[in-house]
């Protein structure tokens, strides 16, 4: 399957994703992780893309449809793919569909993990990650077995930068102004479902195991 989630940040799109991959054997590509790799590595595309990231403003179009037209090319992303923060705007929305249609495939399904603002601040202040993996967890929701380290390899987890509700702020700004004009664009192709993101996991993983189905 060809899938696209979308949704704000916090939403449940990182936590839904490795789910989605194991049961469809999917490739995942994310965005938001791919850049922050480049950040970490301070590969030019890193030093390009940090400055928007750290504000919790999007990185130019050109950029990021740069990363995602060179990874479809792994021969892991050929029987489908996840992304998972992209599209978020209608001209990479488009110009997904332009690179889709050169390899003759489309996008099969969009899950929009609908949720209220309200609820995000909790969910995106008390999250930490383990880098490598991308595995994320939540000090209430979703606790590590031992606070502060990662529960398959042991390794340290770390609190995003751009975690702060300030940044969040801009974050979701960005989210209703440039990403939600997407969610219309895939609406009126009628591939879209909406998932009641705001659910406990396992329920949204029931959804979307539904909306699959
Ligand atoms: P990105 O990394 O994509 O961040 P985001 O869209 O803001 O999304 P998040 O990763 O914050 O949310 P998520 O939905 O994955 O939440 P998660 O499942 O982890 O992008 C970062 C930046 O990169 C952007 O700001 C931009 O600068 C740039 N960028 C990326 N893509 C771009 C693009 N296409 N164009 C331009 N710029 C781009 O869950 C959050 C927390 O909640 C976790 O702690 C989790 O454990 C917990 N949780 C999850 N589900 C539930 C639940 N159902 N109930 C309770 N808790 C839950
Ligand atoms: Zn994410």
């Amino acid at each position: 399957k060809r899938l696209i989630l979308v949704g704000p940040p916090g939403s449940g799109k990182g936590t839904q994703s490795p789910i989605i991959k194991d049961e469809y054997c999917l490739c995942h590509l994310a965005t938001g992780d791919m850049l922050r790799a480049a950040v970490a590595a301070k590969t030019p595309l890193g030093v390009k893309a940090k400055e928007a990231m750290d504000k919790g403003e999007l990185v130019s179009d050109d950029l990021v449809v740069g990363i995602i037209d060179e990874a479809l090319k792994k021969p892991s992303c050929q029987k489908g793919f996840i992304l998972d923060g992209f599209p978020r705007t209608v001209v990479q929305a488009e110009k997904l569909d332009d690179m889709l249609e050169k390899r003759g495939v489309k996008v099969d399904k969009v899950l929009n993990f609908a949720i209220d603002d309200t609820i995000l601040e909790e969910r995106i202040t008390g999250r930490w990650i383990h880098p490598a993996s991308g595995r994320s967890y939540h000090t209430k929701f979703a606790p590590p077995k031992v606070p502060g380290v990662d529960d398959v390899t042991g390794e340290p987890l770390i609190q995003r930068k751009d975690d702060t509700a300030a940044v969040l702020k801009s974050r979701l700004e960005a989210f209703h102004r440039q990403t939600e004009p997407v969610i219309d664009y895939y609406s009126k192709k009628s591939i879209l479902t909406n998932l009641h993101a705001e659910k406990p996991p396992q329920e949204v993983k029931a959804e979307v195991q539904k909306a699959l189905s």
